[in-house]
């Protein structure tokens, strides 16, 4: 199998004003690490980053053979190491290294660690080239594509950041075999959402291959994952052009970030994305937006990919309101959603969220109660 690779010799590529970069995908991707990062990071003092976990699965050869050796910094794993604190010492550790301009970093692991060491190496030396290799399904579908980086501070999530493109992705969907359940359904839940938002071919594959794919299988996931970034690729470049449809890759989101602020964030955020989904689809067909049965069907395709279909707590829908409206994106006072007509089209008039009415939100919770 040969790596393949997502825009130079394919139809889509990520690109936007930063720059344009190429997203390989392949089940022998990390294999073939040491030829992409001579082809990327050529006369470049290379040094990767991992968090500890993802670093001990790497030497227990769990994660598959690196075929290549050379510096390494570890962090400790989890969202709330995504910080300031880590970002600081990691970069110190640069310093006292005698790190130069020359510097190549590869960010090997999940979101997490794409976030951290990407803003890394977007302020050092004001900004050295690297080298995302995501380790998680959520990472190669989502984090990969849209050269966002940053980190949290106490009082919110990805707060301080910049955008800073890679010089290449390298996702290989053979490392997923080691991914907890959890985690592999998040990644999941934002490719449905790709499929709905976008394509509804992709969305019907999901669909028949949903038994495959939860097996883990690395040729059905290659497909997946291609087809994910080529989907938030071509989502992203547009909005350059056309402001505003970037949105639409907030589907489910809103009542996701509400369903997560609201459990202290013990939801996964895929499981949030799931339950949003439904919610939002239900939301468009009470507004007349979609066509019915659309959310049924939605929710029939997360389901039998194993993500839920109520909310796994009781929802006070007042708390649940008021956590929506503290979301960033819902300036003055009113819930804009981004809504599915049909699977693969989104509502726009003229623009691509619409504002929602408290009582239809309230009557559509009902559908994940
Ligand atoms: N930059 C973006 O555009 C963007 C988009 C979406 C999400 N994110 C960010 O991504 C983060 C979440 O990413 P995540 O879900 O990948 O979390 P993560 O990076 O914390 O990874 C989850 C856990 O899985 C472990 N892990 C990673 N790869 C593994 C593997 N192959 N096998 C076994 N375990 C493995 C990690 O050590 C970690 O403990 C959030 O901080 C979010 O803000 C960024
Ligand atoms: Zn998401």
């Amino acid at each position: 199998v040969s790596l393949r690779e997502v825009g130079r010799d394919e139809s889509v590529t990520v690109a936007h004003a930063l720059g344009s970069y190429p997203v390989y995908v392949a089940p022998d991707g990390l294999s073939r690490l040491g030829e992409m990062i001579d082809r990327h990071l050529a006369a470049r003092r290379v040094i990767l980053i991992a968090d500890e976990q993802v670093y001990h699965l790497l030497e227990s050869q769990q994660l598959g053979s690196l075929n290549w050796s050379g510096d390494v910094l570890t962090f400790p794993a989890g969202e709330r190491f995504k910080t300031r604190e880590s970002w600081a010492r990691l970069t110190d550790e640069l310093v006292q290294r005698r790190y130069g301009r020359d510097t190549g970093i590869v960010a090997l692991g999940g979101g997490v660690t794409g976030d951290l060491a990407g803003f890394v190496a977007a302020t050092y030396m004001r900004g050295v080239p690297h080298l995302q290799v995501p380790t998680t399904l959520l990472a190669m579908v989502d984090a990969s594509v849209g050269g966002k980086t940053g980190v949290n501070t106490p009082t919110g999530k990805n707060l301080v950041g910049a955008f800073f493109p890679p010089v290449a992705v390298v996702a290989d969907p053979v490392v997923l075999r080691t991914l907890p359940d959890s985690a592999f359904r998040g990644g999941l839940a934002e490719a449905v959402k790709h499929g709905l938002i976008a394509d509804r071919e992709y969305f019907e594959w999901l669909e028949k291959q949903a038994d495959r794919l939860l097996a883990r299988d690395p040729s059905v996931l290659t497909h997946l994952v291609r087809r994910s970034v080529e989907i938030k690729a071509e989502v992203v470049s547009d909005d350059e052009r056309e402001s505003g449809r970037r949105a639409i890759l907030n589907a489910g989101h809103t009542v996701a970030h509400g369903l997560e602020q609201l459990s202290g964030y013990s939801l996964p955020h895929g499981d949030g994305v799931a339950l949003g989904l439904i919610d939002e689809c239900a939301l468009a067909e009470q507004m007349g937006v979609a066509d019915p049965g659309l959310s049924q069907r939605v929710a029939s395709l997360l389901e039998r990919l194993g993500l839920p279909i109520r909310s796994p707590y009781p929802l006070d829908t007042s708390r649940l309101m008021s956590a929506m409206l503290g979301d960033k994106k819902n300036r003055e006072g009113a819930i804009h959603v981004a809504l599915v007509t049909q699977i693969g089209h989104m509502h726009r008039d003229p623009t691509w969220t619409t504002p929602v009415s408290s009582s239809t939100i309230n009557q559509a919770i009902d559908t994940i109660r």
